[in-house]
């Protein structure tokens, strides 16, 4: 192998000419940087889509990773190109978006983050390292960490919902996942965090649009995450299709240099969104696509995706002095850096029988469907659930046997003949009579729903089915309708004419306004797309082999038109006083006077269907007061607080706690609760445990009128519950 023959010898120059402080990697990556030329240098810094035929792309020294291949054979072809055929034979990195499983599907990142379990999270990021490595891919444009207030968008399901904690701890158990302990180890995928920054909150949860966000609100709610997972070791960041304040984030200096990597210290690689430079035009900030080049470089862009801007223009940017070298030797430092961290200088080739070794194995099966289980929300539960004595079920709805549809957006790699559906399980466990009803979520024609209504009422019950066809959430997929789609609502309401016991089970991508279809239902389970696994979880849980335990990560509207709508919003200056007048209490020809002098709305009114971390049981918890160890703190002292938790019924079940806390007062209006702390227990029917949580007071500290990170002295009030709306306040002080 030429490459590491020459890059040795050259290593060996460098530290003979006194390099002490650089790492054996850095030495590596400039003794390789100081033989290239700039044409080199540019080619890494050029993603490209596509599988074999890059190849010449490659061996030309013109692309630095390919995206959008997962054949083993056809990525071994274009890194045989470049490692075999190109001058300094510097392998390509082979990426995919492996967003919630490779082969094996796990539930949507937002199902996962209705676990509250990081550690089942990290457990599906590694096992998707291990698939999707086995057929050569080592870097996934994962996890996306983008805040998401507002239903209607449609990329909700990429992440954790509307939670800085929440997003931070699911993003930083993704990473680890990934990466595992060393990057280096084959069955390392480098994690790329995105997309910086903001993207979630485009205006009216249309796709691709524009955002307010002003620098505090950044700093306090949309960095945490990216900073805590930049800690954690995250190897790659990805920038974002929206504009910051008027500057697009793959143009936006502050973002990628004064905050990145001089605030943060964060040394990774920076890639773009798809073609998110190009983009730039269409924003009005770049004149051409030279343009673009120059300013996602010069703003700390390392490499570029698909705008081609870099390949074609960097070389003249350069002799013209509108882009120093230096400026490109820092991009390809980072670049080869990760390419060096993940051991494909030493080992370029993937084995091409690999994957069928590992590929849907029962242990990651196994770990789906526990995913699945814990990621499903109990929304209500008049008592039938579970139907543990039903002998026969009608099984009906378009979500019901729809293997594909169940894996959600971004499963590319997953194949549904794997996919095991809740018909399928659930015929292992009863005598089902299947009638689908309607054929897809949008379809409107009701032909069969008097044989579904007859059906239903030669029944013990019926589990009714509806949701999301995968396509309906995911990037470019908004709505601002939010009800079950086609004739899904009334194929509920003409089951429930029957008179049996109704349980319905709702398989999308987002939170839906279903606030109508519980109405016609006794019991409610909400299964974010579940994956390969989610018939088997669905069936445990509607059997009661299971329990569920999962909280709502999002808040769940009774309207779209109360999007956006998140928990932690900050105090207003009218908060509800419980005396909502509402469109009906009004009478007519009323005086011109304001109703309540609140913020709410006359129809939905003030509260959502559902809070934040809301989620039910078949038990029942009864939490007990909590008590705070020492209710007067130092700024550098750590916040104790215990109290008990009963399993005050008849299954063994497990509650997510949660620590709230609010900042009564402070220099800045400050949000009327943040979530601090969760703990998933487990308890055995009677049993009472004591739960402590110990929050450092530090961890109370927030961007203030001075925009300095501090924990400001004042009264505190913290909540520790079942979900973000229930719970008594208890008092603290932080001198
Ligand atoms: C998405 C990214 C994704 C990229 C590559 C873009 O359209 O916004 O999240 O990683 O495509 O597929």
């Amino acid at each position: 192998m030429k490459t590491i023959r020459f890059i040795l010898s050259a290593a060996v120059l460098i530290s003979a000419i006194g390099c002490g402080a650089q790492s054996e990697t850095d030495r590596k990556v400039e003794a390789l940087l100081s033989q290239m030329s700039l044409q080199e240098k540019i080619g890494q810094m050029n993603q490209l889509s596509g599988g074999a035929w890059l190849k010449d792309e490659a061996a030309a020294g013109n692309v630095g990773s390919i995206l959008n291949c997962s054949d083993p054979k056809e990525i071994n072809i274009v890194q045989k190109a470049a490692v075999e055929e190109s001058r300094l034979g510097i392998p390509i990195i082979a990426s995919r978006d492996v967003i919630h499983g490779f082969h094996t599907i796990f539930p949507i990142p937002l199902g996962q983050a209705a676990t509250f379990n990081p550690a089942i999270v990290e457990k599906g990021a590694r096992i998707a390292a291990i698939e999707a490595t086995a057929s050569g891919v080592r870097w996934t444009f994962s996890p996306m960490l983008d805040i998401a207030r507002d239903p209607r968008w449609g990329r909700v399901a990429e992440g954790s919902g509307e939670d800085p904690y929440l997003d931070a701890v699911m993003g930083v158990a993704m990473v680890k996942g990934y990466q595992g302990d060393n990057l280096s180890d084959p069955t390392s995928m480098a994690a790329c965090i995105k997309h910086f920054v903001g993207y979630g909150a485009a205006e009216g949860g249309r796709d691709y649009n524009t955002t307010m966000i002003s620098e505090r609100s950044l700093r306090n709610t949309y960095f945490p995450a990216f900073k805590a997972t930049a800690e954690a070791g995250a190897a790659t960041l990805m920038t974002s299709f929206n504009e910051i304040d008027g500057v697009p984030s793959t143009g936006n200096k502050w973002l990628l240099k004064d905050i990145l990597r001089d605030e943060w210290g964060w040394d990774g690689m920076v890639v773009t969104d798809w073609n998110s430079a190009g983009e730039m035009i269409a924003h009005g900030f770049s004149r051409d696509l030279k343009h673009t080049a120059e300013q996602a470089i010069n703003a700390g862009v390392d490499m570029d995706m698909m705008s081609y801007g870099f390949i074609q223009y960097v070389e003249e940017l350069v002799k013209e002095g509108k882009v120093s070298e230096k400026e490109i030797d820092r991009a390809v430092r980072n670049i080869l850096k990760l390419k060096f961290e993940l051991g494909l200088f030493e080992n370029p080739y993937v084995d091409e029988t690999a994957s069928a070794k590992v590929d849907y194995a029962p242990e990651h099966l196994e770990a789906a469907k526990q995913c699945a289980v814990e990621s499903a929300v109990l929304l209500k539960n008049n008592g039938v659930l579970p139907l543990s004595a039903a002998r026969t079920i009608l099984v009906t709805g378009p979500l019901a046997d729809a293997p594909y549809e169940q894996m959600g957006t971004w499963a590319f790699d997953g194949q549904k003949e794997h996919t095991i559906t809740p018909l399928d399980a659930l015929r292992e466990e009863y005598n089902v009579i299947w009638e689908p009803g309607l054929a897809y979520s949008r379809d409107k024609n009701t032909k069969d729903f008097a044989r579904v209504r007859n059906a239903a009422s030669r029944a013990d019950a019926a589990v009714v089915f509806v949701g999301e066809e995968a396509i309906l959430s995911g990037e470019a997929h908004s709505l601002s309708n939010l009800n079950l789609q086609g004739a899904q609502s009334e194929l509920i309401a003409e089951v429930a004419k029957a008179g049996k016991p109704v349980v319905v089970v709702v398989i999308a991508g987002r939170p839906l306004t279903i606030e109508r279809d519980l109405a016609n239902c006794d019991a409610m389970l909400y299964s974010f797309h579940p994956g390969t696994m989610g018939g088997p979880a669905l069936a445990d849980l509607i059997k009661g082999k299971a329990v569920p335990s999962g909280k709502l990560p999002m808040t769940f509207l009774r309207d779209a038109g109360q999007a956006p709508f998140y928990y932690n919003h900050n105090n207003s200056g009218r908060p509800c006083n419980g005396t909502e007048t509402l469109l009906n209490d009004i009478p007519i020809a009323a005086g011109q006077t304001s109703l309540g002098c609140t913020s709410y709305y006359l129809d939905t009114g003030y509260g959502p269907l559902f809070p934040f971390g809301y989620g039910l049981s078949y038990t029942e918890f009864e939490y007990g007061k909590p008590v705070i160890e020492n209710a007067e703190l130092e700024r550098d002292g750590v916040l104790r607080v215990s109290l008990d938790l009963k399993n005050k019924g008849k299954y063994e079940a497990t509650e997510v706690a949660q620590l709230y806390v609010q900042d009564c007062v402070g220099s800045v209006v400050r949000p009327v609760k943040e979530l601090k702390r969760f703990e998933r227990i487990t308890l055995a029917p009677g049993e009472t445990k004591t739960i402590t949580f110990e929050l450092p007071v530090a961890e109370l500290a927030f961007w203030n009128f001075d925009m300095e990170y501090v924990v400001e002295p004042g009264d505190f009030r913290l909540w520790v519950a079942g979900d973000s709306a229930s719970g008594e306040p208890v008092g603290f002080v932080v001198k």
